[in-house]
């Protein structure tokens, strides 16, 4: 998938991948060489927010339109097929923008079986007035005459609308007969084919020497953990670091599931001071992911240590992590997973078996490799955590605030039966105190702050719209049940301009 600064790049992405196909995205300034060497079996081009006719648009590399790879042009990516290959795309004065009904004119195998008319979800000004040499109009709408083009002999092909999206009732199935019908590729990649590639990866990198995974308990490092655990059996030490920073019962369930259930060979490393110390006085959000990242580091090196020095550790790195870097180079990845960080003086090899799977596909192999159900419909929490939601320092009462807190948000989630629709939910600590009125008494006391999202993939989100009566037992619970608390609020801010975290 060629980004060419799509909204919905990954949408497509997701797409191409719920078709069962395997995808990855890279920038628009991929060679003929880069496509040569990596031999996918098709190239979708992603739509964009200019205009070919700006200055600066972002190209292809014309040499690209002569590998013969089969290409899916969407909305602009059709666009710059026209234009790249000697076609007319022209502002007409009137884009489309929603719902549109669409005829379908020619025998394309894009539509085979479909209906002649159907309803395509729009959003663009310019369109297609000629197509080039060799292709041939097989959709029109009343603005669009060129809605969906093709030249069935070099495989290109391109619409004007967006398949990948759910108001384009048919679009998956455009999309299907893009990939398997033109492109011919198979729908192999699977749970199973996922978990079979990884363990054979992970073989492959780390040979016989010793493994250590960092396990937090989360659905990632436990899933990452899993696969390790089925590629290298023994060679795998799993060190939950308590961190001291962890919400109320953490510690107690991670031994309990990993120890207990799994009898993963477990290292329980308690570092809470060390973190506190870290962390003292620290305000500064950025500074204090960075003390806690070296903190982390430093004791997985003291357990490597005593573990032959395992070289290798494994982390739980999603492939939107990669994404958000905006490249395909390695390097950059890192350094980009390791914002939240990571030392740079760290002697470990990173094994990360997630790193080309969204979460939703995580959560499956999770299912796959028979993880329990509580872990695996986990919501996220932050490797920093409790630090990056205490605004301000972070010390031994202010965590026992925000944890007594949080843990009645957790339970009240729970049993309105929202955790799973909700991305994330949680309490956050200010650093201010505001006055209040308690038992005839002035008090000067702490506000805590819901903050609860949906999201699909945590790259951009919503506040989520909690029912009153679960906001009234939080306001509650929180003000009667936590000491140092006076005052609830709720926090109704989408991602972005906000970011889940507070910090
Ligand atoms: P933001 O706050 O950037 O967070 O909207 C997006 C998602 O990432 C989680 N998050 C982190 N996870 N280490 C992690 O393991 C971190 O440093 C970190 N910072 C944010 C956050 O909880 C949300 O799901």
């Amino acid at each position: 998938m060629v980004d060419f600064g799509a909204q919905y790049a990954q949408l497509i992405a997701r797409r191409v991948r719920e078709a069962h196909v395997y995808s990855e995205i890279v920038p628009h300034t991929i060679t003929a060489a880069e496509v040569h060497a990596r031999a996918p079996a098709a190239l979708i081009l992603s739509g964009g927010p200019r205009s070919v006719h700006v200055e600066g648009a972002p190209i292809l590399d014309p040499e690209v339109y002569r590998t013969g790879v089969p290409m899916f042009g969407i909305c602009y990516g059709a666009q710059l097929v026209v234009q790249q290959l000697g076609g007319e795309v022209a502002p007409t004065g009137r884009g489309e923008y929603g719902r549109t009904p669409m005829r379908v004119v020619g025998g394309s195998p894009l539509f085979a079986d479909l209906p002649v008319e159907q309803d395509v979800w729009m959003s663009h000004f310019d369109s297609i007035v000629a197509g080039p040499e060799g292709f041939r109009v097989v959709a029109s709408t009343e603005e669009s005459p060129a809605a969906a083009i093709e030249d069935p002999e070099r495989r290109i092909y391109g619409v004007q609308f967006h398949p990948e999206v759910a108001h384009t009732a048919r679009g998956q199935e455009v999309l299907k007969h893009f990939l398997y019908d033109v492109a011919g590729c198979r729908p192999a990649w699977t749970m199973t084919s996922i978990i079979e590639r990884s363990v054979v990866a992970i073989r492959e990198q780390v040979g016989g020497e010793r493994v250590i995974c960092g396990l937090s308990g989360g659905v990632d490092s436990a899933v990452a953990a899993a696969l390790v655990q089925k590629a290298v059996g023994d060679q795998l030490t799993c060190v939950f670091v308590d961190t001291g920073l962890l919400r109320a019962g953490e510690a107690e369930q991670v031994e309990e599931t990993f120890r207990g259930q799994f009898s993963v060979d477990l290292v329980h490393a308690k570092a809470g001071d060390r973190f506190l110390e870290a962390l003292d006085d620290v305000i500064d959000p950025e500074r204090k992911r960075k003390a806690i990242g070296t903190t982390f580091i430093r004791v997985f090196e003291e357990v490597a240590r005593d573990l032959d020095d395992a070289r290798f550790l494994v982390q739980g790195t999603l492939y939107p992590d990669i994404i958000e870097s905006g490249t395909a180079d390695a390097a950059r990845i890192k350094s980009h997973h390791n914002v939240g960080g990571l030392p740079e003086d760290m002697d470990f090899e990173l094994v990360e078996p997630l790193r080309n799977l969204f979460k939703d596909e995580v959560r499956a192999v999770g299912e796959e490799l028979g993880l329990p159900e509580d872990i695996v419909w986990r919501q996220p929490f932050p490797g920093p955590g409790l630090a990056v939601r205490i605004v301000g320092t972070v010390t031994p009462e202010r965590l026992e605030v925000l944890r007594a807190a949080d843990a009645i948000v957790t339970e009240e989630v729970k049993r309105a039966g929202l955790y799973r629709e909700l991305w994330q939910s949680f309490a956050v600590l200010p650093a201010v105190r505001t006055v209040g009125v308690m038992g005839d008494e002035r008090s000067y006391a702490y506000p805590i702050v819901i903050r609860a999202v949906t999201s699909d993939d945590a790259m951009t989100a919503d506040w989520a719209r909690l029912p009153y009566e679960v906001l009234e037992r939080l306001s509650s619970r929180i003000i009667n049940e936590v000491p140092g608390v006076n005052r609830v609020a709720l926090d109704i801010t989408s991602k972005p301009p906000g970011t889940i975290e507070w910090e």
